[in-house]
């Protein structure tokens, strides 16, 4: 099985973390998103563990709650020793529901609005990571209105092409975040952050790219922020005190993604750091890592009700499940590889050729195409594995399908972090006319 905290149990049945996925979707409905909070723990821990090996107290990892944001995915965060990264003040609000300490908050997006800008104040934010001038000399002049120096960093693009790496330094830098090193625009918005009053220049942000399996372009990516650090300091005499390099690293989908070790790849690039730090003659900064997807992708499988096997003479094969792209748009998106099984039929042959489809009013409603699976019929239930990132927190309410519960599970764990949507839920903003 694609993760060891899935197994098939004596009914011939597909469990996670010992729940079996059944069960669970019969007591709970379908579509169900399940959460194993133990494996959760585990891709924290790595992380945090990973960094503390190498820099001691002088780093912290983020999560990326783009990734996947509810109220208690910040409670877990903060309990598991992460901070976390927030694009919105959406997301800031559910971290302060949560209680979240926000001073560990990082503030991201290319586009703050004024009043973004004076919510994340008012909530005392730990840092922004200003994106572009216009947002910093508003920071500055908000920042001035409410008399406090606001904590920044600056996102910097490092011109790293992480799908054709090789090829290096040019790729990435025409992209709507940050700004280039390249076009020598990076210097030009640290020369401002510098003069500017009521702010706090702590440092540089980057992030290359997301579900990236080689370690190769992290490790190029923190050299070229280090030489820029480097540059930066002979330029201006300012040192950074921290260094963000984003988050990126790819996660098993599918049997022939291959395995990645996180911890080897944090101790390359942190070895990467180390030394590059004693060519330039730097003091090694404070590290932030921003990991979305590889804290939260591979905990959990979404559980779905087959509604309808569609048999196509010449053509295809459809498995109908009750969700789709409301809940799992990745697939219409990106054709995002997925494994599928049959949770009921976990003994018997995966000799099925199938497209299992979602139940929207849309072709292009597809979870996943050309699986194969255990031959399913109405009222089997469907696991597709590998959704905890970017499947949430991308849902959406197309046909007014309301959107799934999220289910946590553990060892001798079961509870309910998010309920299902209900009819009344999809109507609670409209007003009569
Ligand atoms: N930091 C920044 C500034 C980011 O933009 C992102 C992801 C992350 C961290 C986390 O990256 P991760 O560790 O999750 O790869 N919707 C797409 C992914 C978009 C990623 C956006 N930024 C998908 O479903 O694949």
């Amino acid at each position: 099985m694609l993760y060891p905290y899935l197994s098939t149990n004596e009914n011939g049945h597909l469990t996670i973390a010992g729940h079996d996925t059944v069960s669970l979707a019969q007591k709970y409905g379908t579509a169900l998103f399940v959460l194993n909070v133990d494996r959760l723990q585990e891709n924290c821990r790595i992380y945090v563990d990973t960094l503390r090996e190498c820099f001691g107290d002088n780093a912290m990892p983020l999560f990326a709650s783009k990734s996947l944001s509810f109220t208690g995915i910040y409670t877990l965060m903060n309990r598991f020793g992460m901070g976390t990264d927030i694009v919105s003040c959406g997301e800031l609000y559910t971290a302060k529901k949560a209680g979240f300490p926000l001073e560990k908050a990082f503030f991201h997006g290319n586009n703050k609005t004024d009043s973004d800008i004076a919510y994340a104040l008012d909530n005392k934010i730990g840092y922004f990571v200003v994106d572009n001038e216009d947002e910093l000399l508003r920071l500055s002049a908000i920042a001035k209105e409410y008399g406090i120096t606001q904590k920044i960093l600056l996102r910097i693009t490092p011109g790293i092409d992480p799908h054709t790496h090789k090829a290096i330094v040019t790729g990435s830098v025409d992209s709507k975040f940050g700004k280039a090193i390249e076009t020598n625009q990076a210097y030009e918005i640290v020369e401002l952050a510098l003069a500017l009053d009521n702010i706090e220049l702590c440092g540089f942000h980057c992030h290359i790219g997301s579900q990236i399996f080689e370690c190769q372009p992290f490790c190029d990516a923190s050299d070229c922020m280090l030489a820029f650090i480097h540059e930066v300091k002979k330029r201006y005499h300012y040192e950074a005190k921290m260094l963000n390099l984003g988050g990126g690293f790819g996660v098993r989908y599918v049997e022939s993604d291959p395995e990645v070790n996180i911890a080897d790849n944090i101790r390359a690039v942190a070895a990467h750091v180390k030394t590059k730090c004693q060519e330039y003659g730097l003091s090694l900064p404070y590290i932030l890592m921003e990991p979305g997807r590889s804290i939260v992708a591979d905990t959990t499988v979404t559980l779905y009700t087959v509604g309808s096997v569609k048999e196509i003479t010449g053509f295809r094969n459809y498995v109908s499940v009750d969700g789709g792209m409301t809940d799992n748009p990745r697939y219409a998106l990106y054709q995002s590889a997925y494994t599928v099984l049959t949770a009921n039929r976990m003994n018997e042959e995966a000799d099925y050729a199938c497209t299992v489809a979602g139940r929207c009013c849309e072709s292009g409603d597809l979870i996943q195409e050309n699986v194969m699976i255990a031959k399913p019929e109405r009222g089997d239930i469907l696991a597709v594995l590998t959704t905890g990132a970017y499947n949430y927190s991308m849902a959406s309410n197309y046909n007014r399908l309301p959107r799934p519960a999220i289910l946590l599970v553990g060892n001798n764990y079961e509870k309910l972090a998010v309920r299902r949507e209900s009819f009344e839920d999809l109507c609670r903003l409209d007003l009569d006319l």
